[in-house]
């Protein structure tokens, strides 16, 4: 497995600390040059993930200039789950400006079609692009299980695939051979990171002094480890720092707002004062937590703690007005450009790892600010 850093995470992590040592400065926007985040990066005072990040600038560099592939010519099949959804949102618009602006690929050679959350109108979809002749294709499948029968359709026909967001299983991985790949996160990271902003706030998550902290589970999709894994590994973050949990309620919001809204009013009427802990497996069903947890007059912060993941423009004010305790940058950009730079390397026939992951980063009150700055 290859591992990307974030340029972004090294500019926001190099701004969070020139804002702890008093300077005032705001990390970049993230469409300046690789140069320049690397330059910044190398402020941070660790030197190794300055490194690691002035590397991964130079690698985006290099991608596009020195591939010598005729990309303007390439024609582009991407397929996207469901336009209807946030953080697929932001990352499809970076991906198609990364595509036709920094890699010279021609907006007339790609198609971007909605799956429409219907795995067999998106299996159709793939079939067409197979049938059009594309030379590659950048898919976000509708069920990750359908991969290994898209995998055959897009080898059969000599076609490189990059899967990016929703993650094939691990032995559907193992017999890839270079010409197919997983662009996306470990959620399990992310996971790990909204448990420990609970074990970061003053009293470890528990309001009421009771001795366990009593949560609310707002799940994603279970089709997408990402829900699974945020689900498992959030909880876990606490029992290995030695706190008792109590899990309230548990249920599928499916990444959706309006649910996340729903779920979370139920479970107040539900469970009321005993819930200490929202966790939402991204930021849209945390947005409509929120708006659940200010309907029932409870205040973030002071009677109970809320986390998403994704870092939504949205969400990363909250947590700096204090209205959420903190998200986990699921970083788009790096991933969209990581899959672009990919793209170039797969049409020039160079074999790829099957496995390349983006790290995720903790957004709290404190680097809230400079995480805005960079996403503006
Ligand atoms: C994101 C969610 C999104 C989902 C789509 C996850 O990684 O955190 O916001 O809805 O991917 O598959």
């Amino acid at each position: 497995m290859k591992k990307v850093i974030s340029l972004l995470t090294a500019a926001a992590l190099a701004a969070s600390i020139m804002v702890g040592c008093g300077a005032e400065s705001a990390a970049p926007a993230p469409t300046q040059a690789a140069e320049t985040k690397a330059a910044e990066a190398a402020d941070a005072k660790d030197e190794t993930e300055a490194t690691e990040a002035a590397e991964a600038a130079k690698d985006t560099g290099d991608a596009a200039a020195a591939s010598g592939v005729d990309v303007a010519n390439a024609k582009v099949g991407i397929s996207i789950y469901k336009f209807d959804d946030n953080f697929m949102t932001l990352y499809r618009t970076e991906l198609m400006r990364y595509l036709t602006e920094d890699l010279g690929f021609q907006a007339s050679n790609i198609t971007i079609q909605d799956g429409k959350g219907d795995q067999a109108e998106q299996t159709n979809q793939i079939n067409n692009f197979i049938n059009e002749g594309r030379d590659i294709l950048i898919l976000n499948l509708v069920q990750a299980s359908s991969a290994p029968q898209i995998t055959d359709l897009c080898t059969d026909a000599g076609i490189p695939v990059i899967y990016i967001n929703r993650e094939p299983e691990a032995d559907e991985e193992a017999r890839w051979d270079g010409t197919v790949t997983y662009i996306g996160c470990d959620a399990r990271q992310s996971g790990t990171f909204q448990g420990e902003e609970i074990v970061e706030t003053p009293n470890g998550g528990d309001i009421n002094g009771d001795g366990k902290v009593s949560y609310i589970m707002i799940q994603g999709d279970p089709e997408n480890v990402d829900a699974q894994y945020r689900t498992e590994f959030s909880v876990k973050a606490l029992t290995d720092a030695g706190i008792e949990v109590e899990e309230l309620f548990l249920q599928r919001g499916d990444w959706d707002q309006a649910k996340g809204q729903q779920l979370t009013q139920d479970a107040l009427t539900q469970f009321g004062d005993q819930i200490e802990v929202v966790f939402c497996n991204n930021d849209a069903m945390a947005l409509g937590a929120l708006q659940a947890i200010e309907a029932a007059g409870r205040v973030v912060g002071e009677d109970i703690y809320l986390v998403g993941v994704d870092a939504l423009v949205e969400a990363c004010q909250n947590v700096l007005d204090g209205k959420m305790t903190g998200t986990v940058f699921n970083d788009h950009i790096a991933q969209a450009h990581t899959v672009g730079d990919t793209a170039v390397k797969m049409l020039g026939g160079e074999k790829v790892d099957s496995v390349i992951m983006v790290d995720y980063s903790k957004v709290t009150a404190e680097n809230a600010q400079s995480v805005l700055d960079a996403l503006s």
